[in-house]
């Protein structure tokens, strides 16, 4: 082979000619599709269902359809986890994928014995084993995902059997669907809603007085965030974020599993209320059952003539934590990479293709018709004094019974675990805890008596409750295991955008794991700058679980 056809082979999809073949096939796939930029994820998830993966002839094909530039393609196939992007002359994957979860709690539930159960058990030819980021499992600790299918208290045995059975597909469990769901009094409250029965300003009012804050992890009160989107001019738009990654939490899936249309009402009144166009409904790729309940309950909307076909319009994610941060998610939604914006503008005035957005979280949205029901006093009320509302708890860990527990805003751990966990695992003493998932931070049970809510005492240790996904340690756990997991989670979904994150996630992953003394200075130095010179969320809060480290665990350094 000569050098120059060397290279022509190596350049992967750039500049490679249009295959007929491949043209005609993701022809035959998008249909009649219109081709706009912003479907461009959904494409490729049509493209990977049918072929197993994307190839650089499709990929090439994609991008002449679309009339885009093939790097463009090829940079947002590549971003997402979730695509397998097979490069020139590769074979595809194995045709059946199990991911098991390696987040935090299934690690302590022992999900590296199982990887390494698994690795030996499969014919690595027909099935491959990957690890994968939280999946919302955490209560059936360690979670796996065959196929479709999501398993929890996964073993090998039990995975290998199903993988033989052929038990891959999606399992879709009991849920209240619209019949049952509009019997109890649902959409009745969006009917007073869109006669001006019930207006806008008093919805607002009502969110504001009940206490309500965003659940997807920032706290921002929910009234406020309205009236901010509502003084920009229109159109507007709204978006619902469903990526829920943030590991330990599940809360949302929980919700969207047993009772999809009490957040799609909620989404309906707040999408009335700021004049939206169109909802925008971003869900993770790792709900496949949530999936496919939405669909089929935005369908049965449309056919009830509760929402005109096409306004709610569900868009999948594709694996990647950070599409979860709401600037990101509405690029991911446009059909790029989902690399945060730089801030402000904030989305409330320039957001989704340059609207003005409203962005809820999907819990957020499921208290609306409960508050506007049964009043802003009842909500206020459920929490602890000085802290109004009740809370969704996503607890996992060394806990007798893990789940999502229904508790006051303002409850302490301690409570959480003997009043609604039903106390510590057997044979477990309680040692530390995440306050808030990962991004939290990683406290004593010496702090075990602190009120969780935002702001408050637990900001003033540097720690906060985000996305109320608390996990419980024990005195077999090591904080700095916990800790160096934490890290390695936020250095693989780092978008890489700025250099304090990109390059501070993995150097204080590796700095953690160097035989000897922990080098402290480098450590306090990285915090440092990530905290200060990040543009998002991610890389500021990456350094929380390192921080509490080195402040309250220094018996394991
Ligand atoms: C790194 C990062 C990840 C996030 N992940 C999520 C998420 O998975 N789900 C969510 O609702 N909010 C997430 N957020 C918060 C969103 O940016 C945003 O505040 C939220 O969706 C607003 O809705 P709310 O006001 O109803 O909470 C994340 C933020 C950051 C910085
Ligand atoms: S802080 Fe990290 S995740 Fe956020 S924009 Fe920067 S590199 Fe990306």
């Amino acid at each position: 082979m000569t050098m120059q056809e060397r290279r022509r082979k190596d350049r992967g999809p750039k500049g490679r000619p249009l295959d007929d073949a491949a043209l005609g096939e993701v022809r035959a796939l998008l249909g009649a599709r219109e081709r706009r930029r912003d479907l461009l994820i959904e494409f490729l998830h049509l493209i990977q269902d049918e072929y197993g993966c994307l190839s650089a002839a499709h990929l090439r094909a994609l991008a002449h359809e679309m009339r885009l530039a093939q790097a463009e393609v090829y940079e947002v196939a590549t971003f997402y986890d979730h695509f397998d992007v097979a490069k020139e002359g590769e074979t595809s994957p194995p045709a059946l994928t199990i991911r098991v979860c390696d987040s935090i709690s299934c690690m302590l539930a022992g999900a590296e014995t199982l990887v390494t159960a698994l690795q030996k058990g499969v014919d690595r030819s027909a099935v491959r084993v990957v690890r994968a980021p939280c999946m919302g499992r955490c209560a059936g600790a360690p979670a796996a995902r065959i196929g479709d299918h999501e398993v929890d208290h996964a073993t090998a045995d039990g995975l290998l059997e199903m993988a033989k059975k052929g038990e891959t597909g999606v399992v879709v469990p009991a849920y209240t669907g619209l019949a049952a769901y509009r019997a109890d009094g649902g959409y009745q409250l969006l009917e007073k809603v869109r006669k001006g029965e019930v207006t806008a300003d008093a919805l607002m009012e009502t969110m504001q007085n009940a206490g309500l804050r965003g659940l997807g992890g920032a706290g921002f009160p929910s009234g406020k965030k309205w009236q901010f989107v509502r003084s920009y001019p229109g159109p507007r738009l709204m978006s619902i974020n469903g990526d829920e990654g943030e590991p330990g939490t599940f809360k949302d899936r929980v919700y969207l599993e047993r009772d999809p249309h009490r957040t799609l009402e909620g989404a309906l009144i707040a999408a009335h209320a700021v004049e939206a166009e169109r909802i925008y409904f971003y869900m993770r790729d790792e709900y496949p059952a949530v999936l496919s309940i939405l669909r089929t309950e935005i369908a049965a909307l449309e056919a009830a003539g509760l929402a005109r076909p096409g306004f709610i319009e569900l868009r999948r994610g594709a694996g990647a934590y950070i599409c979860g941060e709401e600037s990101a998610m509405l690029e991911s939604i446009e059909g790029k990479r989902g690399l945060p914006r730089n801030r402000p503008p904030y989305i409330a005035e320039v957001g989704l293709f340059g609207r003005p957005t409203l962005n809820h979280n999907v819990e957020t949205l499921w208290w609306i018709r409960d508050i506007v029901e049964k009043g802003a006093e009842w909500f206020a009320g459920l929490g602890k004094p000085g802290h109004p509302g009740i809370r969704s708890w996503s607890v996992s860990g060394r806990v007798k019974n893990p789940g999502v527990k229904m508790a006051p805003a303002g409850i302490t751990v301690r409570e959480l675990i003997e009043d609604h966990c039903g106390g510590m695992a057997d044979g477990h003493t309680f040692k530390a805890y995440l306050p808030g998932g990962a991004s939290g931070g990683i406290l004593p049970a010496s702090m075990g008596d602190i009120p969780l809510d935002f702001g408050g005492e637990l900001a003033k240790q540097g720690a906060f409750v985000g996305s109320h996904a608390i996990v419980v340690f024990s005195d077999k756990d090591s904080a700095k295991a916990a800790t160096v997991n934490l890290l390695k989670f936020f250095k693989h979904e780092s978008c890489g955008q700025c250099t304090p994150c990109r390059e501070g996630t993995g150097k204080m992953v590796a700095l953690l794991q160097k035989d000897g003394a922990l080098n402290e200075t480098a450590l306090r130095d990285l915090e440092t700058v990530m905290r200060d010179a990040s543009i998002c969320g991610l890389g500021q809060a990456a350094p929380n679980p390192v921080n509490h480290l080195l402040t309250h665990f220094r018996e394991e350094l």
